[in-house]
């Protein structure tokens, strides 16, 4: 008798150690958060002292919860009462040592002061998110410029729009006006694409000799759970595809965005670039070669002005039939601009249009060609040197705020169009 009662004082000592353990390494420094001292019985645990003890650290942790005062914390208070082997989690195992009348008498009160401590901690990570969420509100919406403007000599220069964006604010300002609805949300327009929207809808299977031209950024996804073929998209009209799924026709889009090929610098290669694209579909014999043609003048004329000369030449892409691409004359040279086409029947019918009622058009283009040939620019590189004296060239910024009518303001000032360069 004397022997068992040895043995059972050890293990209780060793099993109170462990709890104790536990529960110190989570006490946060310099903080009362979790520094209350062990209560435990010191003799053999009997049913009234346990009960006592569960229902102390009860009362212990709802008047800790008011020094709680973070998401980090709370969590820290959580596993220290309710984790695996948190002060109340724990006085389950104490159960053991009960009899079989007094286990579920213990249990009764342990399940209590869990609901009530779970409660208490759900009520309270309410309150601390609302008021860390009000925090993070006010931080960001301090005034920056007041507390810069009063630093002593501080001078800032007026700030230019950078030429690329210039070109794309005035390329998607003009499709705008004549009804293409801007294709703004990155989630409709993303960087990183898979191989079917990319290439595949877009007549361009895995072995497509056509796939060369677009020499691919592939990204490893072995430690990233998919099946897919995922890549840096090679060209925007992966976006074609992805809005022709969700929509039903008639409509018009122009889409801009970046896009990546693996090309070696040069003064005109970059691996990152910029294009525009466009898409219109509507019932078949609504939309002709004519509009495609029509369309593709209006903008180019609009872009480099009333008198470019524009040769349109037969040309080949998979997701096109015709194609067509389409060369701006410029200081004595002709200069390929924007391919185009009339959608191919195969792509429609890809996602699931029918081709025998739908069709359409569509056209894209490099917005660093465009810029380079308005602006005279003979390197791709200067787009990304960040060097001020290349990029305050460029007009200031009348038109500068987002959503501003730019064009009429553009044109009034002459700033950007073809008579300017000549
Ligand atoms: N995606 C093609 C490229 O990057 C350009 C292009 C050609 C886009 C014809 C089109 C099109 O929408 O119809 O080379």
């Amino acid at each position: 008798m004397i022997f068992l009662f040895v043995v059972l004082l050890v293990f209780y000592l060793f099993l109170h150690e462990t709890i104790s353990f536990t529960y110190n390494r989570l006490k946060i420094n310099n903080k009362r958060l979790f520094l209350s001292t062990n209560a435990s019985p010191t003799t053999s645990p009997n049913l009234n002292e346990l009960i006592e003890l569960t229902k102390k650290y009860q009362v212990e942790a709802i008047s800790l919860l008011n020094d709680v005062t973070s998401s980090k914390e709370i969590e820290l208070f959580r596993i220290a009462f309710l984790g695996k082997n948190g002060k109340i989690t724990s006085m389950m195992k104490e159960m053991k040592l009960l009899s079989k009348d007094d286990k579920p008498k213990l249990g009764e009160i342990v399940n209590l002061a869990k609901t009530t401590v779970e409660k208490a901690i759900e009520d309270s990570i309410n309150v601390i998110k609302v008021k860390e969420m009000e925090d993070l509100i006010a931080y960001e919406s301090l005034d920056n410029t007041v507390q810069i403007e009063s630093i002593p000599n501080f001078y800032s220069a007026p700030g230019a729009r950078h030429p690329l964006s210039l070109v794309l604010d005035l390329t998607t300002q003009i499709f705008e006006e004549i009804g293409y609805e801007v294709i703004s949300d990155p989630s409709d327009s993303p960087e990183i694409e898979n191989d079917f929207f990319n290439f595949e809808a877009l007549g361009m299977p895995p072995s497509h000799p056509a796939r060369d031209m677009q020499d691919t950024f592939y990204i490893n996804t072995e430690n990233i759970n998919t099946n897919e073929t995922l890549l840096l998209r090679t060209h925007t009209s992966a976006v074609q595809i992805r809005e022709m799924e969700k929509r039903k026709p008639p409509f018009k889009i122009v889409a801009p965005g970046r896009v990546f090929r693996k090309d070696d610098v040069d003064a005109t290669h970059y691996p990152m670039f910029h294009q525009v694209e466009i898409l219109a579909i509507d019932e078949i014999g609504k939309l002709t070669l004519p509009h495609l043609l029509g369309t593709v003048q209006y903008f180019l004329k609009t872009m480099f002005g009333e008198e470019i000369d524009l040769k349109f030449r037969a040309s080949y892409f998979p997701f096109t039939e015709p194609s067509i691409e389409v060369d701006v004359y410029f200081r004595g040279r002709w200069l390929e601009v924007l391919g185009c086409g009339m959608v191919d029947p195969a792509v429609l019918e890809a996602v699931g249009y029918d081709s025998e009622k739908y069709a359409g058009f569509a056209a894209g283009f490099g917005v660093e060609r465009f810029a380079m040939i308005m602006h005279n620019i003979t390197d791709i590189r200067l787009f990304w040197e960040n060097r001020v004296d290349f990029l305050s060239q460029f007009p200031p910024t009348p038109y500068g705020i987002p959503g501003e009518d730019i064009l009429e303001e553009l044109n009034d000032d002459g700033i950007i169009g073809f008579d300017d360069y000549n």
